[in-house]
């Protein structure tokens, strides 16, 4: 067992300001050695958060020979990688970075009291487990305060170590994953317009990080909601001369649906007068952007807003979009 398991586990619950202090925690814990003289069990403690001591090790190959199937999809992951840093200790290293201190197991003829299972942790305190080396990639620094986390869907919900046969050791592959849990997503995406999800062009997590992120609704990005989008559409995303001003303050979504939408290009509106109206009403009093010049008869001609403000995401060259 992790001797400072208590310990995490304490800090673990789920306040948010208890996971910044595990956060805080971590980062101080791997970068500054123990204080000589602390207590007995903080001085062994690794940085991993296990005991440091060689002796209470005996590697990935001894465990081999009583647990083939697991060493043989260890070696096929990348975790076998991890035998490589020899620098540090063994228990950063093989089946025990992740399965503690396995001498105990090994003499007690696989007593299986004495290592640690998964079977019999927490999401959380499994999660805690990947953390330790994981948490410094970009990629992860939103976990601990991410609303799967605090679902109670950690690393091993989404990702095996042993029994994986997707990529990045998914427990099975993307979008399917995903709508195990979100299927209330899944109608979007075979509405006559949507992003090609299921046809495998793209995956939810081009848009979303599945790990957190500081944004609503788990978006990889950013400062606004455009950002993520812009990857991929460069040339709808500006900046431009004259800012169509939605763009920029509610984002793409201020007229698209990003999943699927059965209107063309995805749009929230069957009609696109009725999009535009939603912001530029006819009545003034309503509006919250300038009102459509009187003029704009709405029997014919003036329908389709677009046939006139072709540039509609922004121009460098009209201040009514006219042109780009
Ligand atoms: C001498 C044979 C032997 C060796 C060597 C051995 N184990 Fe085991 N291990 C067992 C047996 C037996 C069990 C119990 C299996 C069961 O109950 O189904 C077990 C169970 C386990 C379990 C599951 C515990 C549980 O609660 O189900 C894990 C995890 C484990 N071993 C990891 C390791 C690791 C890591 C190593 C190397 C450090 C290792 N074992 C080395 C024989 C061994
Ligand atoms: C990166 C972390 C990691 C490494 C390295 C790792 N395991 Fe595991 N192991 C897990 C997780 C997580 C599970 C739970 C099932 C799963 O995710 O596939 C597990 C499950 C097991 C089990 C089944 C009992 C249980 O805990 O559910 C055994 C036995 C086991 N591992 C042995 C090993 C052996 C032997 C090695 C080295 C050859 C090893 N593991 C390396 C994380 C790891
Ligand atoms: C001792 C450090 C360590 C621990 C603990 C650890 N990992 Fe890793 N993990 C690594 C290393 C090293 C790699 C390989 C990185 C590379 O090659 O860039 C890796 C790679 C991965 C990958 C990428 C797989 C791919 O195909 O690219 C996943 C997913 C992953 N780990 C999940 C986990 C999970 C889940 C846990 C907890 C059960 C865990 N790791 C625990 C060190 C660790
Ligand atoms: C909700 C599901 C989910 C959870 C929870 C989750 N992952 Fe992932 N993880 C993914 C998916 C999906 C990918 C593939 C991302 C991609 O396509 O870029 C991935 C990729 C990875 C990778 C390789 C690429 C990268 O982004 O670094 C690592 C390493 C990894 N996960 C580790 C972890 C660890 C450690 C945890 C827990 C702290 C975790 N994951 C929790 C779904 C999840
Ligand atoms: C093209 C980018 C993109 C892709 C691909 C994408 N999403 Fe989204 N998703 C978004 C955006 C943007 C929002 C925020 C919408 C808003 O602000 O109204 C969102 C919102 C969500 C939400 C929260 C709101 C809701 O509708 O329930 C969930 C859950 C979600 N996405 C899951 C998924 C899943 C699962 C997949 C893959 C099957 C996926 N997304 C693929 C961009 C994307
Ligand atoms: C085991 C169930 C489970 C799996 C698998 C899962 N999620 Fe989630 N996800 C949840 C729960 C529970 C929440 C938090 C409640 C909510 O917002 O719906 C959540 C939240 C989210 C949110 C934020 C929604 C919002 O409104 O802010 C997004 C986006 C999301 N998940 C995307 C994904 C993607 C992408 C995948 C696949 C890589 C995935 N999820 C896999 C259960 C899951
Ligand atoms: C990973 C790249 C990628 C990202 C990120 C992305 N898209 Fe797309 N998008 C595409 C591709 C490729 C198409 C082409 C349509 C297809 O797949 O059939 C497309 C199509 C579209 C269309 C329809 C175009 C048409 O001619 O009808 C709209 C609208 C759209 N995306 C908006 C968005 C919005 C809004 C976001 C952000 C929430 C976004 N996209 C993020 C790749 C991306
Ligand atoms: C004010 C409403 C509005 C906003 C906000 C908006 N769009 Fe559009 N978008 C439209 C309309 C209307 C069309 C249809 C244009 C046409 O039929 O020529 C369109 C078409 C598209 C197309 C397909 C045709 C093309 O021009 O390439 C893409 C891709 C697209 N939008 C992406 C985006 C992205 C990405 C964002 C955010 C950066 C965004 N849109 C924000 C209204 C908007
Ligand atoms: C989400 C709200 C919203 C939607 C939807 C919207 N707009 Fe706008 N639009 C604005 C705002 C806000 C401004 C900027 C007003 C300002 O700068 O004072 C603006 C500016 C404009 C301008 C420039 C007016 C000027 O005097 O600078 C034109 C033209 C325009 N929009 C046309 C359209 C068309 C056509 C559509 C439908 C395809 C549309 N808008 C959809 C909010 C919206
Ligand atoms: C046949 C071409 C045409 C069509 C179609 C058209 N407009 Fe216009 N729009 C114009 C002209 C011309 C102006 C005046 C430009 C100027 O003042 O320089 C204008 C100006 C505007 C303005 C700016 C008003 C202001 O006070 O700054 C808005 C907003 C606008 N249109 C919205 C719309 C909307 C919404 C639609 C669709 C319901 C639409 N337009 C359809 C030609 C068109």
């Amino acid at each position: 067992m992790i001797p400072n398991r208590s310990l995490l586990s304490l800090i673990l619950r789920r306040k948010p300001a208890r996971l910044m202090l595990f956060a805080a925690w971590l980062a101080a814990a791997l970068s500054v050695p123990p204080v000589s003289g602390a207590a007995d069990n903080q001085q062994n403690i690794s940085p991993t958060g296990q005991p440091a001591n060689p002796d209470l090790y005996v590697g990935a190959d001894t465990c081999k020979a009583c647990h083939s199937a697991e060493s043989t999809s260890y070696e096929r992951g990348p975790h076998w990688r991890t035998e490589t840093a020899k620098h540090k200790g063994p228990q950063w290293q093989g089946c025990e970075a992740c399965h503690g201190p396995g001498k105990a197991h090994v003499e007690a003829g696989g007593d299986p009291t004495k290592i640690i299972s998964f079977a019999g942790l927490s999401t959380k305190h499994a999660s805690s487990v990947c953390l330790q080396c994981h948490y410094r990639s970009e990629s992860h620094q939103n976990f601990l305060r991410s609303s799967h986390l605090s679902n109670d869907v950690g690393c091993t919900t989404c990702h095996s170590i042993h029994s994986s046969k997707a990529h990045f050791l998914l427990v099975s592959s993307q979008p399917g994953l995903c709508y195990e849990c979100h299927q209330s997503v899944e109608p979007d995406f075979s509405k006559p317009a949507h992003h090609r999800v299921n046809e495998g062009l793209m995956s939810c997590s081009d848009c979303h990080n599945p790990h957190g992120s500081f944004v609503r609704h788990n978006l990889r990005t950013s400062s606004w909601q455009g950002d993520v989008c812009a990857k991929c559409h460069i040339d709808t995303a500006g900046p431009f001369v004259f800012e169509h001003a939605p763009l920029k303050q509610q984002g793409c979504v201020a007229c698209h649906n990003p999943h699927g939408s059965t209107n063309p290009h995805l749009l929230t509106s069957p009609q696109i007068n009725q999009l535009c109206f939603n912001c530029h009403s006819t009545i003034l009093a309503k509006s919250i952007a300038p009102g459509v010049p009187t003029f704009h008869n709405q029997a014919v001609e003036y329908q389709q807003c677009i046939l006139c403000h072709v540039a509609i995401h922004g121009s460098n060259t009209d201040p009514v979009f006219f042109k780009r």
